[in-house]
């Protein structure tokens, strides 16, 4: 590609965030935070929800052939994979392959070290994102002098959902996922909580009013917008704030009660993206 066709390309082309479901909207948050003008358009692979609880191959071949046809269809300047699950297990193989830069979320022990006083780390994801290798490297290479705990919570990503629908979510819920973690031995030290489930923030006030004492919480969705932010520093984006789009690969009965939360990040127009388009 030339450089001229590449700079087109970026001007024109929206960021393209996906997801399983409404987890990203954590992340989207953060971007258009430093970003109001960027095109978006964002994918929640509803058909495919939940990935927590899939194998990685799965996830793997599913992630990598949406976004694959997401991306001839669409010609976004920048794609994020705003799940941890879908980065730590397919980012590598996404990214030499899409032809346009892709920014993952990945855990973010590194600030928690960081900024942790006990030296008792809590990773809170899904239970295919705990199991990664990836997590064991971050662990290595960035908490070496840290207690890492881990546990993956199934429930939690449901109870991000409900919420966003409107639905009522019982409150015991959140007081189980952190006891995931206070329960294991050196867990009555830990004090930094790493939300490495983009559904996590969205659920943030509900897990601190839970805790059965003050906790840190911490997540990668600045990071992720920062990120962005440089690798579009040329963008030229639209003066007026473009319609935020949604496109979601499920049934669109279930998107329904999801509307009004859409749009409050944003997303006013929806539409559906079936397994044959883009092929
Ligand atoms: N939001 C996703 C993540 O960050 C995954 C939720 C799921 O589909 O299990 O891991």
């Amino acid at each position: 590609m030339s450089a001229r066709r590449s700079s087109e390309v970026g001007r024109a082309g929206p960021i393209l965030l996906l997801d399983s479901g409404v987890g990203g909207l954590s992340v989207l948050r953060a971007i258009t935070g430093l970003l109001p003008h960027a095109p978006i358009v964002y994918c929640a692979d509803s058909a495919g929800f939940p990935y927590g609880v899939k194998q990685e191959a799965e996830v793997s071949a599913r992630v990598a052939g949406l976004l694959g046809r997401l991306t001839e269809r669409l010609r976004p300047s920048l794609v994020v994979i705003a799940c941890n699950t879908a980065s730590t297990i397919a980012l590598q193989y996404v990214r030499p392959v899409l032809g346009v830069a892709v920014v993952g979320t990945v855990p973010a022990i590194k600030p928690a070290a960081l900024g942790t006083k006990t030296g008792v780390i809590g990773v809170l994801g899904t239970e295919a994102t705990v199991r990664q290798p990836y997590v064991d490297e971050l662990s290595r290479r960035f908490a070496g002098d840290c207690m890492v705990l881990r546990h993956g919570s199934a429930a939690l990503v449901r109870a991000a959902e409900a919420k966003l629908r409107g639905e009522a979510v019982d409150a015991g819920l959140y007081r189980a996922a952190l006891d995931g973690l206070l329960s294991q031995p050196g867990g009555e030290r830990l004090d930094m909580v790493v939300l490495a489930c983009t559904h996590f923030p969205l659920v943030q006030d509900e897990l601190a009013a839970a805790a059965p004492r003050p906790l840190s919480f911490i997540d990668g969705a600045d990071g992720i917008a920062r990120r962005c932010r440089q690798l579009l520093q040329d963008a030229r984006w639209p003066a007026a704030r473009p319609r935020g789009r949604a496109i979601f690969t499920g049934e669109m009965e279930e998107v329904a009660p999801l509307r009004r939360a859409l749009q409050d990040f944003g997303l006013m127009d929806v539409e559906h993206f079936g397994q044959e388009e883009g092929r």
